[in-house]
């Protein structure tokens, strides 16, 4: 069974196909958005490896020509010489502005591929093709496209909507448990930041989701696709309300910083501390129920993932230099730090103006030195 998710947003509508089996259909999904019959695939070497031959025969049974271009995985392939050497594969290919890029993997390949797409000849056509479960609820859907620069995550990007989003459910049967959980943290996002009711479902349901159990996986990803599109069509370019889908990400992103965007902490476990970190912050500041950050602390640990500092390599970290890791954060307006917090489960808002001696002071209690 296919569900399709619409992303409303007028002439750059698009679709958001999530399912088993839609690896196979990619070649008569993308044909009516080819101008000539052939595809560039940027994917990276484990995604290609696994999945590759199958998405290759999907667009041969078409008469699609792929060309692919497989890239190294990993963070630091999101960056400018990654790009770089990107747009130099896609030049030496003759692209132009009438052929379509397919980016076939996880977040960073997203990224990467979609920022590529965004700025080639001046824009050309993306599809994308989440691997991930962190993709495929999140990065694949609203068109956010980025590298990294040394100073700091996603600094350099594009808003460049997809043209099709297919999130097959198969291809996460090769994803290793941990990027499970780290997408699940994203899953959670949803439930936590504008809809207890799926909270609670997650609360009975997350084992089944993380077991990959075909009817929970289908339900959380087609909900979370859902919030996702219904959010970036009221607010496309992040204005407003579509802040609330970083939830946790202020914290999250000083940490990442601490641990050098390494695999000593992957983006997904970054994000779930950093939404048991805001949660509480939230409760310390009074907005929030304490219980209510229990249960969301909770949720989060019931799934393997961190929920503080202490679970985070490199413990213990200064707090001075997080919050100064928060204040370089592309949302921090005026030198005013920016949060996502809630006040309560379900309920996020945007906390502009927050007090940097008071997140100081919180991370002191939460371990920090
Ligand atoms: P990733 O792309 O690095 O993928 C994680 C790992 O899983 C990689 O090693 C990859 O090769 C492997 N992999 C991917 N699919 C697989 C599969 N089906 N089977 C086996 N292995 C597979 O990481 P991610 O977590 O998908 O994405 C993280 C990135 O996404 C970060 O750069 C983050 O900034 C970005 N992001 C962007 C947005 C957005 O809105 N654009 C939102 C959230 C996150
Ligand atoms: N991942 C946050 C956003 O798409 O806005």
């Amino acid at each position: 069974m296919t569900a399709t998710v619409a992303v409303g947003l007028g002439e750059r509508a698009y679709e958001v196909l999530i399912g088993p089996g839609l690896l196979d259909q990619a070649g008569e999904r993308i044909a009516p958005l080819l101008k000539r019959a052939r595809v560039a695939v940027v994917s990276d070497e484990t995604v290609w490896g696994l999945h590759g031959a199958r998405l290759s025969a999907a667009f041969e049974r078409a008469a699609i020509a792929v060309l692919p271009i497989v890239v190294t995985p990993g963070e630091q392939t999101k960056s400018f010489a990654g790009l770089a050497e990107l747009i130099d594969r896609l030049l030496a290919l003759e692209l132009d502005r009438g052929d379509l890029i397919t980016a076939f993997g996880g977040g960073v390949v997203g990224d990467l591929a979609g920022f590529a797409a965004a700025i080639f000849k001046r824009g050309i056509d993306v599809v994308q093709i989440p691997t991930t479960l962190l993709a495929q609820v999140d990065s694949s859907v609203g068109g956010k496209t980025a590298i990294d620069t040394p100073r700091g995550k996603n600094l350099v990007g594009a808003f460049h909507q997809p043209r099709l989003v297919l999130a097959d459910l198969d291809v996460l049967a090769t994803l290793p448990d941990r990027e499970m959980r780290a997408g699940y943290a994203e899953v959670i996002k949803y439930g936590l930041l504008g809809d207890l009711k799926f909270f609670e479902w997650l609360e009975a349901h997350g084992a089944q989701v993380l077991a990959r159990e075909p009817a929970a996986l289908a339900r959380a990803v087609a909900r979370c696709v859902e919030m996702k599109a219904e959010i970036v069509a009221q607010d496309e370019t992040e204005q407003g309300r579509r802040a609330l889908l970083n939830l946790g990400h202020t914290f999250g992103h000083a940490l990442e910083s601490e641990t050098g965007h390494s695999q000593a902490l992957l983006h997904g476990e970054a994000v779930a501390a950093g939404q048991a970190l805001a949660f509480r912050f939230a409760a310390a500041q009074g907005f929030c129920a304490t219980g209510e950050a229990r249960r969301a602390t909770d949720a989060i640990a019931a799934a393997g993932l961190p929920t503080g500092l202490s679970q985070v390599p490199g413990h213990p970290f200064a707090a001075d230099r997080l919050v100064r890791h928060m204040a370089q954060d592309k949302k921090a307006e005026g030198g005013k730090l920016t949060f996502i917090l809630a006040r309560g489960l379900g309920r996020a808002f945007v906390a502009k103006d927050v007090d940097a001696g008071a997140v100081t002071a919180f991370l002191l209690t939460e371990g920090a030195c």
